[in-house]
């Protein structure tokens, strides 16, 4: 068995890579090193990368792998300030990560995701209008990406339109890798002040949003406390919109720049599910890693041994082109059969809360977009867009299409 002392610590292995293209240091890990060792650009020390499908699996599953355990820790991260707060959903494990689970979940059961489906399809149809009015050349970016997720997920939550641009700015600044730790701290305590306000006021004059659910919702005897729907709200505020908007971006970019599939989707919508999740499983949408887990115990793990303590990270994107688990994991191919369940929405434990809703989102956007424009291509040469860099997220800056 590999202990730590036989591994090397790579310095943050993540390179910047041109438009989606897979990280190729996490293609190397994961065939020369599938448990192995990092630092990353902020935090103290190293902790373990976890990249082939089985063990991100296992470590994701078992509950001797603990986010509690890594709360008042400067673990390896990517951010300058760690993205979770202390009380958040994500750093919970069980039992008390399980029973917010099931209150959450009240929010977003089959039923309530039918309720939602014709706000979201009337904002898809609304924000198509706009392009239409805006005429082509238009960036899809500004005109329909960051606006759909936004205005959903505020309009769920009953978060005023006034206030939303706000939320939008202190989001970004958030998830940015280079904005700089008093930047960074400064946009959570906002963000958290304005939460903890909003769920008193919910509270207090309760109506029918989301929050104010989630202030109804009963497990048995057991009921949200205060604190706690202010700091799930605003997870939901922030996770209700910011993956979403860059994902619709990605998917639109990488059906336009895969002509052949995007044909063989239009003449078959009702392929548009499963195409999704191949979609999802293939476009690397972030850049490393995101929260640590501890090791409470020694665990052995892919043949290297993680002693109690240890902070270890897993790849989900790593995980979604293992070889043994997606043949030729590296090709797009929307009619993939399915074979394994991809880890874009986490797995486990943590698995993302409202993974319904984001796949509700996309659903509609893309059947109205597909509907309603037929003839949809890049306005530019692939190579003429310019891709982010500054934060944990990848994405085009601008999208221009014409239709
Ligand atoms: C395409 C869009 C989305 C993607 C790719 C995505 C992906 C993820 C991932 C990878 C995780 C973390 C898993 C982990 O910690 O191991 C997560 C967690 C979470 N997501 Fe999403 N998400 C998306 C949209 C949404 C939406 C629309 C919502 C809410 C309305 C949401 C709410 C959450 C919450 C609350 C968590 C924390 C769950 C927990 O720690 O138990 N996400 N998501």
């Amino acid at each position: 068995m590999t202990t730590r002392a036989d591994t090397d610590v790579r310095h943050s292995p993540f390179g910047h890579t041109a438009a989606l293209e897979f990280d190729p240091s996490l293609r190397r890990l994961r065939d020369e090193a599938p448990v192995s060792r990092v630092s990353l650009a902020y935090g103290a020390g190293w902790a373990w990368l976890v990249t082939s499908y089985d063990d991100v699996r296992r470590v994701v599953t078992d509950r001797r792998f603990s986010r509690a355990a890594g709360i008042g820790r400067d673990l390896p991260r990517m951010t300058p300030e760690p993205i979770a707060d202390p009380e958040a959903i994500n750093l919970m494990d069980p039992p008390g990560h399980t029973r917010l689970r099931r209150l959450i979940a009240q929010g977003f059961t089959p039923v309530q995701i039918d309720r939602m489906t014709p706000t979201i399809r009337a904002i898809a149809d609304r924000l198509v209008d706009g392009l239409l009015c805006h005429g082509a050349p238009a960036d899809f970016v500004e005109l329909f990406a960051a606006c759909l997720p936004l205005t959903a997920i505020c309009e769920l939550m009953a978060i005023p339109r006034p206030d939303q641009p706000r939320i939008r700015e202190l989001v970004v600044t958030l998830m940015s890798t280079d904005a700089g730790a008093d930047a960074t701290v400064a946009a959570k305590a906002a963000l958290r002040s304005y939460f903890v306000d909003l769920a008193a006021e919910r509270r207090a004059r309760p109506g029918d949003d989301l929050i104010s659910a989630l202030a109804a919702a009963r497990d048995g005897t057991q009921r949200l406390g205060d604190p706690e729907l202010a700091v799930i709200s605003m997870v939901l505020a922030i996770a209700g919109h910011d993956t979403s908007t860059y994902q619709l971006s990605n998917i639109l970019y990488t059906l336009l720049t895969n002509p052949g599939q995007l044909a063989a989707l239009r003449a078959r919508p009702g392929l548009l599910g499963p195409a999704l999740e191949e979609l999802l499983r293939f476009i690397p949408f972030r850049r490393g890693v995101g929260i640590a887990r501890i090791a409470t115990e020694d665990v052995e793990l892919g043949g290297v041994l993680i002693r109690a303590g240890d902070a270890v990270h897993v790849s989900y994107l790593a995980a979604n082109r293992d070889p043994d688990v997606f043949p030729t994991p590296d090709v797009l191919d929307l009619a993939r059969p399915r074979s394994a369940v991809h880890m874009t929405f986490g797995y486990g434990t943590h698995y993302c809360a409202g993974a319904s809703l984001a796949r509700a989102e996309l659903r509609l956007a893309f059947e109205t977009l597909l509907a309603r424009l037929p003839h949809l291509h890049l306005a530019v040469p692939p190579a003429d867009i310019t891709w982010h860099t500054g934060s944990i997220w990848r994405y085009p800056e601008h999208l221009p299409i014409a239709w």
